[in-house]
């Protein structure tokens, strides 16, 4: 029997403004899976990772993280319940140095240990020689090693990644592969929204495929190869 989910989406509808984006989203992660959410541009993805931080307008229906609901939180409150959000556009201050960068987000009361900065350099050694450098002087791949290292300092278990591969060179994006699984093995629990369904595909447990702000697929990295065809409409990979 499986024990409390480390995220359970039910019946999830969100707005921006007037314009209704989700539409009844369901998911459920268990610990230390790691899940990616397929679909198209503009499926939802970023969406319901927002939605689950409650950045977008509004939201509705039933959002558990580790069992407690936080549909009525506010942002700050999720994000204690041990909720990481890496954005697509990853929010590097680029006046402080990579250093500064990594030691500015506060531990979250409640949720585990966050790694130190010891720890992050070990994981991330190519951070380490570019400590002191701006943040406008790293690359795109050292920033967004930074992005994600710097919600791991905040003892995030749950860590929400958007599209993380997104416009970086195949060498970087191996190394961002090995990242996840380095997180995995750690036990922490990724949902990953990716559009590069190569990097993606050997990485995930599961995965979910949304269209028009649903989930239309659920299926498990076995069937993967069944699913090809489905994918192939969904997606045209
Ligand atoms: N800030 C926003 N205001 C209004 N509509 C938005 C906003 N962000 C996204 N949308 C709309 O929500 C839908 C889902 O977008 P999004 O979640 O970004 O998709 P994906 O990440 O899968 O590409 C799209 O129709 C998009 O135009
Ligand atoms: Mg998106």
């Amino acid at each position: 029997m499986a024990g409390t989910p480390a995220l359970e989406i039910r019946d999830l509808h969100a707005w921006y403004g007037e314009s209704h984006v989700l539409h009844g989203v369901d998911m459920v992660v268990q610990p230390g899976e790691v899940v990616t959410l397929l679909g198209r541009n503009g499926a939802g993805r970023t969406s319901t990772l927002r939605a689950i931080l409650g950045l977008t307008g509004s939201r509705k229906g039933h959002i558990l993280i580790n069992g407690v609901e936080t549909i009525g939180m506010p942002t700050h409150r999720i994000a204690h319940q041990g909720v990481g959000y890496c954005p697509e556009e990853r929010g590097i201050f680029a006046s402080l140095s990579a250093e500064e960068n990594l030691l500015l987000p506060p531990a979250l009361k409640g949720a585990g240990q966050g790694m130190s900065v010891a720890e992050i350099y070990e994981m991330f050694p190519n951070l380490e020689e570019r400590r002191h450098s701006p943040g406008t002087r790293l690359s795109g791949g050292e920033q967004q090693m930074l992005a994600v290292a710097r919600i791991l300092r905040t003892g995030a278990r749950l860590l929400l990644l958007d599209e993380i591969s997104e416009g970086l060179a195949p060498v970087i994006v191996q190394a961002l592969a090995r990242m996840i699984h380095t997180l995995r093995a750690k036990g922490y629990t990724i949902v990953m929204v990716e559009q590069n369904f190569r990097f993606a595909a050997p990485l995930a447990d599961r995965f979910y495929v949304m269209e028009h702000g649903r989930i239309v697929e659920a299926f498990g990295a076995k069937e993967l190869d069944s699913k090809m065809p489905v994918l192939g409409e969904l997606l045209g990979v």
